[in-house]
């Protein structure tokens, strides 16, 4: 990249689906309708919010504009091939086979986990959340009334980990604990938890009465040995878990609202819907219907190729930070296109993300955000193109080195 305006010298659209989807044109991003690319000012690299830069597939943008072409913009009756399309992916993803009738159509992945968590803590009771964890979380309990109650993960040399006998420790000493709300993966580490630990949660949720809401919206973005088993397709998990997803990380939609709220027993179900005023909830857009049954019935080549794409640059990353810029402590994120950087070695005070906005004019998220554990740390998005992603390390890298 030549400065902050400059076009990838890959961005030029080519007739079919291009080989390479790490293509960003730099230039277009910096609508100021875009937040992630305008909320710091023309001169600043965001990589701060969760939202990769890249051109969706073609069949998504087609459906989009195959309604446009039609004005179809009235009540849609789309929501159950939502569901079927998603269906279909877990089954060819996953080998797990989600009941479309029981899934619920919501407006956002955010919507779909608050109507859940509000459902099954009631005023008063706990929610446990597991720091440093996603940092919108954070904001459910203190608007609902509910209590927050920690299950910190732990830092290891292989990152970071969930250690469900912590869970067993949480739960037992706070029986008004009733719901454990994840991020699976888990944003902002990238940790997957496996098959074990998983089956541990689903046991533990029987043995002291609490449910899991599995918020599963990186799922797709896991880099192998690393294996992402959906919730609720672990054994006697149907009884306690609400999975939550959409295609939005996977695709990057965020802006066109759909998403989908997964349940595995229709009682669980019952009580989730009954729990809100039915018009509460609202209608996913026709647009976003749209895109997301593209994404899930057509995106599958698409999908494969943004995985390829995002580790190289993760490790890219970590190779460029090792050599460069040694200080900084990196442990591979199995998945999402997030690194969790420890800069605890760089001399940038407690508020590091501000420090390197000021400095390497990067936008970064201040782990301090993310809740206990997130000290010294910030988050690194690099879901952009090769080219925008090293003029980042270029910025960050003297800004990174110990005192
Ligand atoms: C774990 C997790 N859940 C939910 C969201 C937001 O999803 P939505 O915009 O669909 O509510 C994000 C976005 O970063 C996320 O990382």
């Amino acid at each position: 990249m030549t400065g902050p305006g400059a076009v990838d010298p890959g961005a030029e659209a080519g007739p079919a689906e291009p080989a390479r989807i790490d293509r960003v044109d730099v230039g277009a991003k910096r609508s100021p309708h875009n937040a992630k690319w305008s909320e710091y000012g023309p001169d600043v690299l965001p990589a701060w919010v969760a939202e990769h830069d890249f051109r969706q597939p073609d069949p998504v943008i087609e459906a989009m504009a195959a309604t446009i072409e039609r004005r179809e913009f009235g009540y849609h009756r789309r929501d159950p091939e939502v569901a079927e399309a998603f269906g279909g992916w877990a089954r060819s993803r996953y080998g797990w086979d989600p009941d479309p009738d029981l899934a619920v159509v919501c407006v956002d992945a955010l919507q779909g986990v608050t109507a859940a968590v509000t459902a099954l803590a009631a005023e008063g009771q706990g929610v446990i959340l597991t720091p440093p964890v996603y940092h919108i979380f954070w904001r459910i309990c203190p608007t609902s009334g509910r209590r927050p109650v920690e299950w910190p993960m732990r830092p290891g040399p292989d990152g970071w980990r969930l250690d469900p006998d912590d869970l067993e420790a949480v739960v037992a000493a706070d029986p008004g604990a009733r719901v454990l709300l994840l991020s699976h993966p888990q944003n902002p580490t990238g940790n997957v938890a496996g098959r074990d630990t998983l089956a541990r949660i689903v046991e533990l949720a029987h043995a002291h009465d609490f449910h899991i809401v599995s918020d599963e919206i990186h799922g797709d973005m896991v880099y192998s040995p690393a294996e992402f088993v959906p919730m609720l397709s672990l054994d006697g998990a149907a009884e306690r878990v609400i999975t939550v997803t959409s295609p939005a990380k996977t695709f990057a939609l965020s802006g066109l609202r759909c998403a989908l709220s997964i349940f595995g027993d229709p009682e669980l179900r019952r009580r989730v819907v009954e729990a809100h005023p039915p018009l509460l909830l609202g209608h996913a857009s026709r647009m976003g219907v749209d895109a997301s049954v593209a994404a899930w019935t057509e995106g599958a080549a698409w999908a494969d190729r943004l995985v390829d794409q995002l580790r190289a640059h993760r490790d890219h990353l970590a190779r460029r930070l090792a050599a460069e810029a040694p200080a900084v402590r990196l442990h591979r994120p199995e998945s999402t296109f997030l690194a969790w950087l420890d800069v605890s070695a760089c001399g940038l005070g407690d508020r590091p993300a501000a420090a390197l906005l000021e400095r390497a004019r990067v936008a970064l998220v201040e782990g301090t955000e993310f809740g206990t554990g997130g000290e010294d740390h910030v988050r690194l998005n690099f879901g952009t193109s090769k080219a925008v992603l090293d003029e980042i390390i270029d910025r960050l890298v003297p800004c990174l080195q110990a005192p």
